[in-house]
């Protein structure tokens, strides 16, 4: 990450392939289709979130669709990413049936949703889906360094974005290293530890001494690291507060207190665990 991968307003972050992904999005990983997803997708755009990140896995594409359909924002101000779910076998069957839950002709970007069944054997139908127009950007999630390593081997378009875990407690300095090195933009999903890391004790002091909320706390931590967010929330006041972010800084001692709260050791892996 250098300054210049940041426009000079803050508000995005330039990817390798001349796209911007929007440094603030709403994350709807566990909103159930349906009412629940529709409103917060229309508060974020009517409080001016322009990014919203879902997923065929998470099953809420049509409410995504119909929110954005029903804000009245036009299509090309709304930066859209989608997942490819690697249960399936053709990215490119999966992504146009996206496109018709989400209602709209391209995605901005599509992300192979984790490494199942190795790295590098869904990229070249992520190619072909960007070849062929229906993603603007093509990209990963849960990706750890070797994995990273193998599809940037693998493939002619190295993935824009990989999109993982990032918090002041899952810093994983190796993997963003890596990521810088290859091009390709970190992204965080669960900014906010899925609302665990709110809570802790140093995360507050920062908040206090900065006159913030936690929340606004964690997610300022990473913009400062220059990784976009998609802090997650069904209220509209959370949403709300979640995006005001932009008009403040945390100073070098709260970024390095909270650099402090890292339990992964500096690593180079995505997640700690796998769960496929
Ligand atoms: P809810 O959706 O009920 O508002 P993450 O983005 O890390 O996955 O965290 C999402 C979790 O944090 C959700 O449970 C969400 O609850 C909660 N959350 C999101 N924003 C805030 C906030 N500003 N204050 C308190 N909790 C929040």
């Amino acid at each position: 990450m250098t300054s210049a991968d940041v426009t000079s307003d803050g508000r995005a972050r330039v990817l390798a392939d001349g796209g911007t992904l929007p440094m603030l999005g709403l994350g709807v990983w566990q909103v159930p289709d349906g009412a629940a997803c529709v409103n917060a997708v229309r508060w974020a755009l009517e409080l001016g979130y322009r990014h919203i990140d879902t997923a065929q896995a998470y099953g809420n594409e049509e409410s995504v669709g119909r929110a954005l359909r029903e804000s009245g924002v036009p299509r090309e101000d709304v930066f859209i990413t989608t997942k490819f779910y690697p249960g399936r076998r053709d990215p490119v069957a999966e992504a146009e049936q996206s496109l018709r839950r989400l209602g709209v002709e391209q995605v901005d970007l599509y992300l192979v949703h984790w490494p199942q069944r190795g790295p590098t054997w869904a990229w070249p139908g992520m190619e072909r889906a960007r070849e062929r127009g229906l993603a603007r950007s093509i990209g990963v999630s849960n990706f750890s360094a070797a994995d990273l390593d193998q599809v940037t081997r693998a493939g002619t378009v190295v993935p824009a974005v990989n999109q993982v875990q990032f918090s002041p407690f899952w810093y994983r300095r190796a993997l963003l290293d890596a990521c810088a090195r290859l091009g390709v933009a970190a992204e965080a999903y669960s900014p906010l530890g899925t609302g665990r890391h709110l809570s802790d004790k140093i995360v507050r002091k920062v908040a206090e001494r900065a006159g913030r909320t936690p929340a606004q706390v964690l997610l300022r931590w990473c913009l400062q690291r220059g990784i976009p967010v998609i802090p997650k929330s069904t209220h509209r006041e959370r949403i709300e507060e979640n995006a005001r972010i932009f008009d403040f800084d945390l100073s070098a001692a709260d970024m390095a207190e909270l650099d402090g709260l890292d339990r992964t050791k500096g690593t180079d892996r995505a997640l700690e665990r796998g769960w496929w």
